[in-house]
Parts: C-alpha cells; structure tokens; sequence
C-alpha cells in the first residue's frame, strides 16, 4: 500500500476507486503481497521443507484459502466447518491437520472418514475418544499430541496458548502416558507431537525455549515420530515500534534441532501469511467534537474488527487522501455500536479530516473478518481481491434476508 500523487493505492487501485465502486466498509487483500508473503515464509525455512498449512481461522474466505493452496500449502483447521471450507477450497486432505481442544465425536467421526493427515489431540479424553471412533470405523487413525510445553510466548495474554495455566494441550506427565497408549492401541497411529505456543510472536527466544522443551522430550521416550508440528505464531509488525521476528534465527535453531532427530516439521501459520495483506476502507459518517478530542464516526465498527475490542490491538490507520494540513485536536476512531470499546484508535497530530472522508484500517488479513459477526444486526462486509489492476469480488456483502 502506498500514496501515488497524495491518493492511496493498494497495488494499483486507488482506495477512492474501491468505495465509489463496491462501497463501504470493505476488505481489501492484496494478492501481490500474499504472494510475496508465502514465498518468503518458504524460503525462510526452505532448507527442511516444511509442511505449511494455512491457520484456516485467521481468514476464512474460501477464495483466499484456494489462492493459498496454490502455492502448496496445507491447511491447519479447528472444526468441521474449517475442515469442509479447506476442502472445498480443494486442499488436499493429506495436508490437513485438525487442531483444537473441544472436538466433538461428529467432527472426528468426519476427519477420520476424510482421511486427514493428522488428528492433533489436546486431552487424554480425546485420544481415547478418537480410538473409539478408530476401531467402530476400522481405521488406523494418524495422530498428533498437543503438548503444552510451559513456555511464556512474550505476547498478549490473550493469546497465549504455551503456558501450563491455559487450556490447550496435555502436560509432559500425560503426554507419556499417552504416547504409551498408543502404542498398546490397534486404532491409533502416533505419528506427531505438536506444539503452538501463542500468536503474534516476535522474539525467536521463546520458539527457542519450545524446541528446547520438545528436544528434551523425544529423547525421554522411545518414539518415532514422524513429524513434529510446531504450529504458527509468527508476529507481524502492526506499528514501527514492532519489532520483526528473527526467521533466521528460527530457522537456525529448528535446523540444529533436526540435526539430533530426523522429523518432517509442519508449520501452522497464519497471520504471518495473510496479515498484512488485508486492508479495511471504511467512510467516516459523522464527526463529534467535545472539548478535548473530535471522535470519527467510522460505517465500520467492532463487529466488523474486533482485535481492537477484544485485545486493545492497535492497527495503523491512513488517509486516503494525504493532506500536509495536521489538525490539532485529537481523534477518536470510532464505529457506530453501542458498545464503548467500539473503537480502533485514538491519535494526535493526524492529518485534518471531515465528514464522508475515507480512511484505511491496515493489517486486517488475519482474524479480521474471521472474527467477524453480526452484532446490532450489521452486516457483514464485502470482501475483494486485488491482483494488479484487477478486482475479484470475494465475498458479496450480506443481505438482510440473510438475517431474518
Ligand atoms: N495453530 C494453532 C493451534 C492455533 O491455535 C493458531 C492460532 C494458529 C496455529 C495460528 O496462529 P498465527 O500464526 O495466526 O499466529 N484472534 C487473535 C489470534 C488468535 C490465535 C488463535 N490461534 C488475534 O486476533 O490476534
């Protein structure tokens, strides 16, 4: 995204052009960068060519999924309607791995029929569940084991999976009596033992910490795993004071681990692929002065973004029309919800704005429409694909006869 002659354009589409055209507010995702995105994530780890499978809940968008099949990827879902999305977007099952605490027999009754490549259980519950199912279908059933290796991601609490106090994943004292289990089972084939630490990770030194703890681990037992899934995470800079995680640095670690164990590693990224790709454009409504700020009352609101909401996520926000002309109060970006956490971001010193005026909302790829939702009976937006000079209408806007 850049200005070209003071207009912002994403690759070579004017944002005016965009909400004249399709209206606001809308997702727009960038295929360029989407292709630049995945090429580097290969090539930063191409030396053991990993598995990667698209986080399928970061975004949703079935003809986002089928672009990023293209390039090889798999996908990484959580339910059955992840499961049927990736597929229909025409990802092969054998690189589909389902994560996910809460699998209810229905969806691994449904994995197990699709033949996905691997199961990823997360509780002692689970895998004596997904057995059952195993042995009433007469399948050898491949699996992974979650482990929760204990190790602080240095993220948002929120999005912190790795600690011993959060919910995903078994602890090293279950996971053994587990990998145990299955060797003693007929159903089940433990073939992974995973891991995912948290989201928006920035400093290598955590993965760092995870490796140690899963090195530590395989030599414990006498196991053959086949792969080692080491789930997503990767941060994305969402403000110059982000710094950029160190894929090198990750990259020479995982290299000395596979040094020591002979293991095909598979990657669950999704921010890191589809992130920074999307753009939300959004119209100001209306603007509301009081006497220390100006809110701008943005057409889009939380249900339309949520990290902003949900974890105090800060997104950058662009004019789309530059002006030298700074305004001296400060503004509140705002939606119109009836919610007082409805809010994007409060700057100074941005560039003076009026009624009707359009603004970009930057780095909304990942879980922004996924998290999407209809609260206040707002309907979900559009989204579009830019491929140069070209726009693919992705997603229609909902109708309200969709609702009722
Ligand atoms: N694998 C597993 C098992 C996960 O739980 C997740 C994300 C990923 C992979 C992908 O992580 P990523 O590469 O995208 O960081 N809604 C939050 C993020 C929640 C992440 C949930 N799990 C946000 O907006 O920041």
């Amino acid at each position: 995204m850049k200005y070209i002659s003071k207009k912002l354009t994403i690759d070579k589409v004017k944002v005016q052009d965009i909400a004249e055209k399709y209206g606001t507010p809308i997702y727009c995702y960038s295929f360029n960068k989407l292709k630049k995105n995945i090429k580097n994530f290969q090539k930063n780890f191409s030396s053991f060519s990993p598995l990667i499978c698209f986080a399928v809940k970061s975004n949703t968008n079935i003809n986002l999924i089928r672009e990023i099949k293209k390039f090889g990827l798999g996908a990484d879902v959580v339910s059955k309607g992840e499961l049927l999305m990736a597929i229909k977007a025409g990802v092969s099952p054998k690189k589909i791995v389902f994560s996910g605490v809460g699998k209810t027999s229905e969806e691994i009754s449904f994995a197990v029929e699709k033949k996905i490549l691997l199961i990823n259980a997360e509780s002692e519950s689970e895998v004596r569940e997904i057995d059952r199912i195993a042995k009433i279908k007469k399948r050898k059933v491949k699996i992974g084991i979650r482990l929760n290796p204990n190790t602080d991601a240095k993220t948002l609490s929120q999005i912190s999976t790795g600690k011993k106090e959060n919910k995903f994943g078994v602890n090293e004292k279950i996971f053994f009596k587990l990998v145990n289990f299955c060797k003693n089972s007929k159903n089940i084939s433990l073939k992974c033992l995973s891991v995912h630490i948290g989201s928006q990770i920035l400093d290598y030194k955590p993965y760092e910490k995870m490796l140690r703890v899963v090195d530590r681990i395989i030599d414990k037992i006498n196991h053959k795993f086949e792969f080692i899934d080491l789930g997503g995470g990767m941060g994305i800079s969402y403000t110059h004071k982000d710094k950029k995680l160190n894929y090198a640095k990750y990259n020479e670690i995982i290299k000395k681990f596979l040094k020591r164990h002979k293991l095909k590693i598979i990657f669950e990224p999704g921010r890191s692929i589809i992130g920074d790709t999307g753009t939300l454009i959004s119209k100001i409504i209306y603007i509301k002065k009081n006497e220390s700020k100006n809110f701008i009352i943005l057409d889009a609101a939380m249900n339309d973004l949520m990290r902003p909401a949900l974890y105090g996520a800060h997104h950058k926000i662009l004019p789309s029309i530059k002006s030298k002309r700074k305004s001296n109060k400060t503004y509140e970006f705002v939606g119109p919800i009836c919610e007082s956490t409805d809010k994007f971001n409060t700057l100074k010193n941005f560039q003076e704005l009026k009624e009707k005026d359009l603004i970009a909302i930057c780095d909304v790829g990942a879980y922004g429409m996924s998290l999407s939702s209809n609260y206040n009976i707002r309907l979900k937006p559009s989204e579009i694909l830019i491929k140069g000079s070209k726009i693919q209408i992705i997603r229609k806007k909902q109708k309200y006869k969709d609702l009722m």
